[in-house]
């Protein structure tokens, strides 16, 4: 079978090396991929958000079926353009994928649904929430309504930061349209937890659970990024507690789709937190959670494209796959000054052993590997124990280097402390 994944990070470096190993993937073209993911299909020069000439290639191409990685091209609706020309695709239709591209609706959802989340107001006028933030109990989180590369949260310990967020999001208009509406909540604490799970709409199953490190700096201080890397499984995530999230969570999640006649089929991700008062929901995503699936997809046990393809077809209950009892740690390798601002263009050097490298952000250049991106690699490394995949992840970036690279140095760190008690 010829196979497309659309979209050119880590998340699909690793889907391409995880669909690699499937029976039926004959052929993988990546669109666009990047300088990393070259070495494992061909790159193609179309853009993920480029609909038109995705589709145009897939038909020219006779691909037999794609895969849609990223949150945009779901959102625009690029699986209905796909399913339109007969071309089945993994992923959400854009009514489905709303989950994630509007926090206002998924939050009603929720809340029609009585799925468990933070109390939330949503305003589309930034007097009113400016006139609300004056008793609003502090911190409180602020979140544009439509997609921002994770970067549309803020939690504000003061009201001058909760105003500063409004003028922001709605008036300066920092995210775009994103910011036309709000969502005010609560704010949650206890340890947060990612699970990914596939759906047909019919049956729900999660893969292992995971821990992302989203602040730029050690003891998650500094700005939000996209990932600094993550752990599998993460040990907050006991069976009881998963458990209850299928019984409160995940299958209501599923059913309230289908009641609202958006069917939900692909990657539903689950960023959840574990409060005092049980699980809740923080966020849910259309799709693999960047770098979650770097952790995720080197323990599954499985043939990916068939179970994909189930997911599309309404057969995941028939399909035979589980995730190894191991554990896995990736650790980001960034450029200088991300997220803010930073220099592209210099070459990597890597290791020769590169089956557990994840490239996220580079292009070839004469032949060579040069940064491209914020986000460069993940190294990620599977072992019986949590503590020897971080070891070993931490051994192998050592051997990664280019200028003005930098890391996490406490990947895991709290999952591995949880772990002592
Ligand atoms: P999101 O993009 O919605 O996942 O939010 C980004 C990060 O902000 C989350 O991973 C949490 O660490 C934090 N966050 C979001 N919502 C809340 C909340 N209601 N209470 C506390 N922290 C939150
Ligand atoms: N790692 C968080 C996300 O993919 O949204």
């Amino acid at each position: 079978m010829k196979i497309a994944v659309v979209g050119g990070g880590g998340r699909e470096h690793a889907i391409i090396r995880t669909l690699k190993k499937s029976r039926n993937a004959d052929v993988i073209y990546a669109l666009p991929g990047n300088g990393g993911i070259a070495g494992d299909a061909i790159c193609v020069g179309i853009g993920a958000t480029e609909l038109d000439q995705i589709v145009e290639f897939a038909v020219e191409k006779a691909v037999d079926y794609v895969v849609v990685a990223p949150d945009d091209p779901l959102a625009m609706g690029l699986v209905d353009l796909l399913e339109a020309r007969g071309i089945p695709a993994f992923g959400p239709e854009s009514k489905a994928a709303i989950i994630e591209a509007s926090k206002a609706w998924s939050k009603d959802m929720m809340k029609r649904y009585g799925i468990p989340t933070a109390d939330y107001r949503t305003f589309d006028d930034p007097e009113k929430a400016l006139e609300y933030l004056k008793t609003a109990e502090l911190p409180i989180v602020i979140k544009a309504d439509g997609l921002a590369l994770g970067k549309g949260v803020i939690i504000a310990a003061t009201r001058e930061e909760a105003e500063a967020g409004i003028r922001s999001i709605m008036e300066e208009k920092k995210f775009g349209k994103s910011g036309d509406v709000v969502v005010i909540e609560e704010f949650l604490t206890g340890p947060e937890v990612s699970v990914l799970a596939f759906t047909d709409g019919k049956v729900i199953r999660p893969m292992v659970s995971s821990m992302d490190h989203k602040r730029a700096g050690d003891g998650d201080t500094g700005l939000n990024t996209g990932g600094m890397g993550t752990v599998a499984p993460n040990p907050f995530y006991t069976d009881e507690i998963a458990e209850e999230c299928m019984k409160k969570i995940f299958l209501p999640t599923v059913e309230a789709m289908n009641n609202e006649g958006r069917t939900f089929r692909g990657c539903l991700y689950f960023g959840l937190m574990l409060t005092e008062k049980g699980p809740k929901v923080i966020e849910y995503n259309s799709r693999f959670g960047d770098p979650e699936t770097q952790v995720v997809l080197p323990l599954l046990e499985g043939d990916l494209l068939e179970i994909m393809m189930a997911c599309t077809n309404g057969t995941l209950a028939d399909v035979d796959f589980h995730f190894r009892d191991e554990s896995a740690c990736c650790v980001v390798a960034a450029s200088g000054g991300y997220p803010v601002s930073y220099k592209k263009g210099y070459p990597v050097t890597l290791p020769e052993d590169r089956e557990g490298i994840f490239i996220a952000g580079t292009k070839l250049q004469d032949g060579v590997q040069v940064t491209s991106g914020g986000r460069v690699l993940g190294v990620t490394e599977t072992a019986p124990t949590l503590k020897e995949a971080v070891d070993k992840a931490y051994e192998t970036i050592r051997k990664v280097s280019f200028q003005d690279m930098y890391y996490r140095k406490d990947i895991g760190a709290r999952a591995l402390k949880a772990l002592e008690k």
